[in-house]
């Protein structure tokens, strides 16, 4: 049986490979996240608070558990945050991954590492997995510097690249989808840039896809995201429909009226072929994916979401 470690796993991504995992008996899971408590309220899913930037604790729970493979979903994510508080993102996003790979090293344990489209600049995508990177925002550089620390590292490691993740679990912090969503169901009308193009993913698929490679044990960068490529405002029409909103509830504006810390890269997406070919997956286009969702929202939005 493989033992599992999985770091952040009360964040939204973490939670959606936890839920895929547990459903097989392949594999011995040590859930771990930054919290006291596991958002998993079940004996048989044991949970250590762990955090990443720790290098003692890193190291103390890595030679106790062994893990065959770590599954590192933890990292700071608001990128306008990672703009401002520069140490607390290196910290985060950088020197965790130095730990893992240091611990890693000791016992042999393969990462699977998440990055994202933030580490190109936006100037010509869609992206394949051979254009060299150039990060306009703090939170793109540190997450090109920890593919660089796998890189460099000597250990067996998987690294994928993902961008607009959306999804729900309990107590996750408001992706888009979300956010637009809780806008529209309190009938506010919601601005939302057309300028800003991507592959939006439903999350649950991504933890899917990372389990193939768990499974077929693939190494190296695979660029994994929905097949739609669309403007936020696409996006957001999408979900409006499919959750049956008055789409003139949503304006499309320009990125550059947020005036937000960080910049994002426009002209982002990625060009997925070779996670098809390899991992053999199909992800869901924006109009299945936003219907799970929906199906999975039909329990009240409100238990799962932070407000
Ligand atoms: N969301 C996207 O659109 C997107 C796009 C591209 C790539 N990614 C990457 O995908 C991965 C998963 O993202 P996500 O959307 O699941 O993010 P998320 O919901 O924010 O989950 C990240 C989790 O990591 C935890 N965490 C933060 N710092 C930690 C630390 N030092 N030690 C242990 N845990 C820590 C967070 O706790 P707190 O909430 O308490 O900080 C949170 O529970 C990340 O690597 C992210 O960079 C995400």
């Amino acid at each position: 049986m493989k033992r599992i470690l999985i770091t952040g796993s009360n964040g939204l991504l973490g939670q959606k490979i936890v839920e895929l995992l547990s459903r097989s008996t392949n594999y011995n899971l040590l859930l771990t996240s930054k919290q006291e408590q596991s958002v998993f309220d079940d004996e048989t899913l044991p949970y250590r608070q762990l955090d990443v930037s720790d290098k003692h604790e890193v190291r103390k729970v890595i030679d106790e558990i062994e893990p065959d493979i770590i599954v590192n979903t933890a990292a700071m994510t608001n990128v306008d945050k990672c703009e401002t508080e520069r140490d607390a993102a290196w910290h985060a996003n950088v020197m965790s991954v130095e730990n893992l790979a240091y611990s890693a090293k000791l016992v042999g344990a393969h990462i699977i590492h998440i990055s994202t489209d933030y580490v190109f600049d936006g100037k010509n995508g869609p992206y394949d997995e051979l254009v060299r990177p150039n990060p306009l925002s703090y939170y793109g550089r540190t997450k090109l510097a920890s593919e660089n620390v796998l890189r460099t590292s000597g250990i067996p490691h998987t690294i994928v690249r993902t961008m607009v993740l959306y999804g729900i679990g309990f107590g996750v912090k408001m992706n888009f989808a979300l956010w637009l969503l809780r806008e529209l169901s309190e009938g506010r009308t919601a601005r939302v840039v057309d300028d800003q193009i991507g592959n939006p993913t439903l999350a649950d698929d991504l933890a899917y896809a990372l389990i193939k490679i768990m499974e077929l044990g693939r190494t190296g960068l695979y660029h994994i995201s929905g097949p739609d490529l669309a403007s936020r405002y696409a996006f957001a029409r999408a979900l409006a429909d499919v959750f049956e909103f008055d789409q003139r509830m949503i304006t499309p504006i320009k990125t550059g009226s947020l005036k937000q810390p960080a910049s994002r890269p426009l002209k982002s997406g990625f060009i997925t072929l070779k996670a098809e070919t390899d991992l053999g997956m199909k992800m869901s286009g924006m109009k299945q994916g936003l219907t799970v969702l929906r199906n999975q929202l039909s329990v009240n939005m409100r238990e799962y979401v932070n407000h």
